[in-house]
């Protein structure tokens, strides 16, 4: 018995540090893919990065519409969005640098020009964003953060929701996907509370909405997401929606 477990912590202890290697190696990838940007904390905690308000002339070098990606994870709608919308900019941002990975290694190697990625908190957007400078935000599967405690953590909370409302364009766009209901009405509330124009919702994305949809409107909706695939494959349903700040 004893030896087994010895051999279980063995073969766990192998299998973690082949994990830490795997992320050591993506951090170390990411370095060389020249479409990751990772502020210090030093650049964005009550101080503005240095490419705030700059990133078309400084980055893309155009003068074409950002689209902003929050949690994107492995970068799935920032790649396929990119892909879609070759006169956009894309900007995918997430905490983790393992799995902006996939999606830079994916940009990197197909040589595209129109996305990158920023490893940074969400909760530094306006250190990182000028006021105006982004055109439509995307919301992909955020975690829920389900207790009333954690209600400042949601990505719709007033907190973050009045930081987008700096860096979007009046008109902007906020675009959300989830499988989480309670999240979805959580959304639905704070927009019916403060006025919001919401412009499209669904509980059902694939049974009840993307039949009606012109052909581009439902490739770009059809996305899927690491997380999607997987509470897909769990048989949840996808919520969808977009809303703006204000009536256009
Ligand atoms: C449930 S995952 C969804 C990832 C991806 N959008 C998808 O659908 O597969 C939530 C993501 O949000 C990121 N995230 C959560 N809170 C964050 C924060 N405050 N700042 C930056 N990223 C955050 C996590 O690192 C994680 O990758």
């Amino acid at each position: 018995m004893k030896t087994v477990v010895q051999n279980d912590s063995l073969f766990l202890c192998y299998f973690s540090n082949m994990g830490q290697k795997n992320k050591l190696a993506k951090w170390a990838d990411n370095l060389t893919f020249g479409n990751v940007y990772q502020p210090k904390t030093s650049e964005v905690l009550n101080t503005n990065y240095h490419l705030k308000g700059k990133w078309n002339t400084a980055v893309f070098k155009n003068n074409h519409p950002i689209v902003l990606e929050l949690g994107c994870g492995k970068g799935e709608y920032s790649v396929g969005l990119a892909k879609e919308f070759p006169e956009k900019n894309f900007i995918g941002l997430d905490i983790k640098g393992n799995r902006i990975w996939k999606g830079a290694k994916e940009a990197f190697e197909s040589s595209m020009k129109n996305v990158v990625f920023v490893r940074t908190r969400i909760d530094f957007i306006t250190s990182i964003f000028e006021e105006n400078e982004v055109d439509e935000i995307w919301i992909t599967f955020p975690d829920p953060q389900p207790k009333d405690r954690q209600e400042r953590k949601r990505l719709t909370s007033p907190l973050l929701t009045e930081r987008y409302k700096k860096i979007l364009k009046p008109n902007g766009i906020i675009h959300l996907k989830t499988d989480h209901e309670g999240f979805f009405k959580y959304t639905l509330q704070e927009i019916k509370d403060n006025n919001y124009h919401l412009l499209e919702h669904t509980f059902n994305l694939y049974a009840e909405k993307i039949a009606d949809l012109d052909e581009k409107t439902q490739r770009i909706l059809s996305i899927k997401t690491f997380y999607e695939n997987l509470f897909s494959q769990k048989g949840h349903h996808i919520h969808y929606l977009k809303f703006q700040f204000k009536k256009p």
